[in-house]
Parts: structure tokens; C-alpha cells; sequence
């Protein structure tokens, strides 16, 4: 097939599509595409989540489970565990996890493998996309030479570009078209083709000149977050010494029109991006020589933050004559941020497990999270209930889910920490409540 063929099928919606990875990203992307009127295949190596996706239940807050059974109903959307699909795809995008080792440095097995892959099965006139955040360079180091050994040309009878993804799991504002799309190709054509898929589904499509300006960019996205959110958080330490709430210091420097972006101080970071993706650009620069400064003290300040909290609730105890051995601390949210059900490097859990090993009887309450695992046993979320706000030593807000009633909270319980100033601008009796 052509580079015009595959122009045409993709402006007629007739391209066969395949999203390699069916998790907070590939699985949103898919049924986008799906919607659109395209046939999509999500690919993913879990049977249990290609089983549950094939009966349209969903686990991304992003897509409801009706509208995933509908397009499962319809032919549009096929969960699969069966590689062989790639060898009908026209299109093949990679959503496939980007983790750290423990070492901190990039673990891109999970990418090196599905491409491995889809290079097995490559098909002439086949356009691949690498959406996984990854250090820059991958797409053409690491993902064109596999192409090539299988006699693909690059811009002649195979196309290949990053176009990184920016989803942010649970935010109703900016869903997958809301949110514009980089695309980098390492051709011309390849980019013209990466960008004029991406235009089916997404309003905006920027061009960029190569996939590694693409790769970078994502990059920068996130240690921007990352180095704001250690700002807030160092910002926050330095407020509580002066006496002062942080909040309503960033809330007033918010009221300037130009030049400035709040972000807001928390019990530290967690989630698959801010944390980790980071360390994909400090480990790439190490390589040429670079140390990467800035990531580096925004991880350390941010990975201090709960010890932080975990001081907070020991001086808040203190100021009520007691300490956490023994103690009841009543959790709420144990999810990294508002309104989702993850709790990947959550602190939530860190915290949680400090206050355990100071002797802290721990109980947590998320709508969103029916059990976790601490210390290795299952600990299950109760029912917030007054009864167990006020039988609570100290309340402890970990993560400002909307289903709280705060005012409710700061009426009933004996002593709240708020590690996200949710409770902020409420009247509450001196003492009481420990705003970070
Ligand atoms: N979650 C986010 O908020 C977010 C946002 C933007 C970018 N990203 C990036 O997107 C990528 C994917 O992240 P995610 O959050 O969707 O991960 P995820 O863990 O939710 O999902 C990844 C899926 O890929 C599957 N998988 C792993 N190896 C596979 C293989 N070889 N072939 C087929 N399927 C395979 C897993 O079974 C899993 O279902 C990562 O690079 C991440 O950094 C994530």
C-alpha cells in the first residue's frame, strides 16, 4: 500500500487500527478512534483486562462501560491478546508502559518488546506511532532499526512518528480531543500522515519537525509539573515556619493576570508520569554528560513530603497530649489525586504505612479505592461515617476527593490534618485543623 493509499483509508475512516496497550491510555485512544467510525483493535498481553474489556467493562475512568459494550457490540472496538492482528493493521499505536527500574533508570522493555512485535509482523505501507513517554531518541534509535531489518523504508513503504500522550485519567474538563496532539515523524510523510490520523479524532494537531522535538516535549511538560509542584511543596515548608497558610499566599499571587501558574502543595506525588517520567531526561542526559539539576531537588523535596505529613500528625497528636503509637488515624483518599481510583505511587500509601510502623492503628475511607495493600495485607476502606470521624484520633486528608463533605468533616472530627488544603476558607475552632 501507498503513502496516498493509506491517505485515503484514513480520511475514509477505513484504516484497520490496532492500539498496542489497553490501559489509562491505549484504551481511551481506542475507542476515540472507534467512535470516530474506524475498526479498532486494542491489543494488550493481560488476558484478564482483553476478558473484561470484551464484555464492555471498563477499568479507565475515562470510558464508561456502556459506551465501551456498544462499540464492542457495534464491531468496532475488539479487545485482543492475538498478535496476528498487526498483520492486518494499517495503522499500529503503541500505549504500552514506560516504568523506572529501581535504579531509577528508564525501563523501556515493555516498549522494545510490542515492537519488537509489530516488526515481526510488519506489513508494507504500515504507519507506526509510539504514544509511551520515553527519553529522546527512542523512536528513531531504538524503534527504526527493527523496522529496517524487516526491509521497511522509512517514508517510502513504512512510516513511523511519536506523538506522546498527554491524557490526565479522570478530568472531565479535557478528555482525549480536548487535548491537542504533538506529532514529531522522522520523515515529512511520515509526520503528514501521523498528524492527519490524529485529526480524525482531535481538533488541533501541531507538526513538529522531528520525534525527538516530540519526545522532548512531553518531557518538558512533566518536569515543568514536577519542578512546580517541589516549588509549592518547599514553598509550603517555608510558610508553616513563617505562620502562615500556604494557600492563601498562592491564592492571592494567582490574581495576577500574566506570568504566573498556581500549583498547589500536597503530601507528594504520585500517579505514572510526574514522578517517573523525569528520570527518562535525567537518565538520557547523564549519558551526554549532563546532570539534570532541577529534577533532581524536585524529586528530593517532593519524596519528602510525607515525612512531612507524618510530622504533621505527630505535632498535631502532641498538641493533644497524644502520639501515634496507639493512636486511631482515620485516612481519606488514598488515591494520588482527586476523583480517580489510582493508586500508583501514591503517598497516600507511604504515609500510611510510617504511621502503621509508629504504632498508629490506621483506617482509610476512598469512594474510589475499596482496598489496598500495606505492609503486604489488605487493608479495606470503611464507610465514612460521623461515628467514625469522631471516634478518630486525628483525620487525615490525603487526597481531596469531591464525595467529601468537608464542612461536614471539620464539624465532626476531633482533630484534622489536611495535607490539600480542602478545607480551606471554612471556619474551624482554633487547633483543630493542620492545613499543609
Ligand atoms: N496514565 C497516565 O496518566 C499517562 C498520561 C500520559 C502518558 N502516559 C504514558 O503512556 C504509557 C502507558 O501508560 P498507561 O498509564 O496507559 O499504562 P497502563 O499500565 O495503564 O497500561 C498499559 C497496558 O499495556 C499492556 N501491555 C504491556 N506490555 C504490553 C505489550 N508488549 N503488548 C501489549 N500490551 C502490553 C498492559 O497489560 C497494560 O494493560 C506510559 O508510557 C505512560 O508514561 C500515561
Amino acid at each position: 500500500m501507498t503513502d496516498a493509499g493509506l491517505m485515503d483509508r484514513i480520511e475514509k475512516h477505513r484504516a484497520q487500527i490496532t492500539v498496542v496497550g489497553q490501559g489509562y491510555v491505549g484504551l481511551p485512544l481506542a475507542v476515540e478512534f472507534a467512535r470516530a467510525g474506524f475498526c479498532v483493535a486494542g491489543l494488550d498481553t493481560d488476558p484478564d483486562r482483553v476478558a473484561a474489556l470484551s464484555i464492555g467493562r471498563s477499568p479507565s475512568p475515562d470510558v464508561e462501560s456502556d459506551d465501551l459494550m456498544a462499540l464492542v457490540r457495534a464491531g468496532r472496538y475488539a479487545p485482543t491478546s492475538d498478535f496476528s492482528i498487526l498483520e492486518q493493521s494499517d495503522v499500529v499505536i503503541i500505549c504500552v508502559p514506560t516504568p523506572l527500574r529501581k535504579s531509577k533508570d528508564p525501563d523501556i522493555s515493555f516498549v522494545m518488546l510490542a515492537a519488537e512485535r509489530i516488526a515481526a509482523r510488519f506489513r508494507p505501507g504500515q504507519l507506526v506511532i509510539l504514544e509511551s513517554t520515553t527519553y529522546p531518541g527512542t523512536t528513531e534509535e531504538l524503534l527504526l532499526p527493527l523496522f529496517e531489518a524487516r526491509q521497511a523504508r522509512v517514508g517510502v513503504n513504512f512510516f513511523l512518528a511519536f506523538s506522546p500522550e498527554r491524557i490526565d485519567p479522570g478530568n472531565t474538563a479535557f478528555k482525549v480531543r480536548d487535548i491537542p496532539k504533538i506529532v514529531g515523524g522522522a520523515t515529512t510523510d511520515c509526520t503528514r500522515l501521523a498528524a492527519l490520523l490524529y485529526r480524525q479524532i482531535v481538533p488541533r494537531v501541531i507538526e513538529v519537525s522531528s520525534p525527538k522535538v516530540a519526545e522532548l516535549a512531553k518531557l518538558y511538560e512533566n518536569v515543568f509539573r514536577n519542578v512546580n509542584i517541589a516549588l509549592a511543596n518547599e514553598f509550603a515548608l517555608m510558610c508553616r515556619r513563617l505562620d502562615v497558610n500556604t494557600r492563601e499566599v498562592i491564592d492571592a499571587a494567582a490574581t495576577k493576570p500574566f506570568g504566573f501558574l498556581p500549583f498547589h502543595p500536597g503530601p507528594g506525588i504520585g500517579g505514572h508520569c510526574i514522578p517517573i517520567d523525569p528520570f527518562y531526561l535525567a537518565w538520557k542526559m547523564r549519558l551526554n554528560g549532563y546532570e539534570a539539576r532541577f529534577i533532581h531537588l524536585a524529586d528530593e523535596i517532593n519524596r519528602s513530603m510525607p515525612d512531612h505529613i507524618v510530622e504533621l500528625v505527630t505535632e498535631a497528636l502532641n498538641q493533644d497530649r497524644r502520639c501515634p503509637n496507639g493512636s486511631k488515624i482515620l485516612a481519606l483518599g488514598v488515591a494520588y489525586k482527586r476523583g480517580v481510583g489510582d493508586t500508583r505511587e501514591s503517598p497516600a500509601l507511604e504515609i500510611l504505612a510510617r504511621l502503621r510502623e509508629k504504632g498508629a492503628e490506621v483506617a482509610y475511607a476512598d469512594p474510589h479505592v475499596p482496598s489496598v495493600i500495606l505492609d503486604g495485607m489488605v487493608l479495606k476502606a470503611v464507610e465514612l461515617t460521623d461515628q467514625d470521624l469522631a471516634a478518630a484520633d486525628c483525620v487525615l486528608i490525603l487526597t481531596d476527593h469531591p464525595e467529601f463533605d468537608y464542612r461536614r468533616i471539620v464539624a465532626v472530627a476531633r482533630l484534622v490534618v489536611d495535607s490539600r488544603n480542602a478545607t480551606w476558607g471554612m471556619p474551624t475552632p482554633p487547633g483543630r485543623v493542620i492545613r499543609l
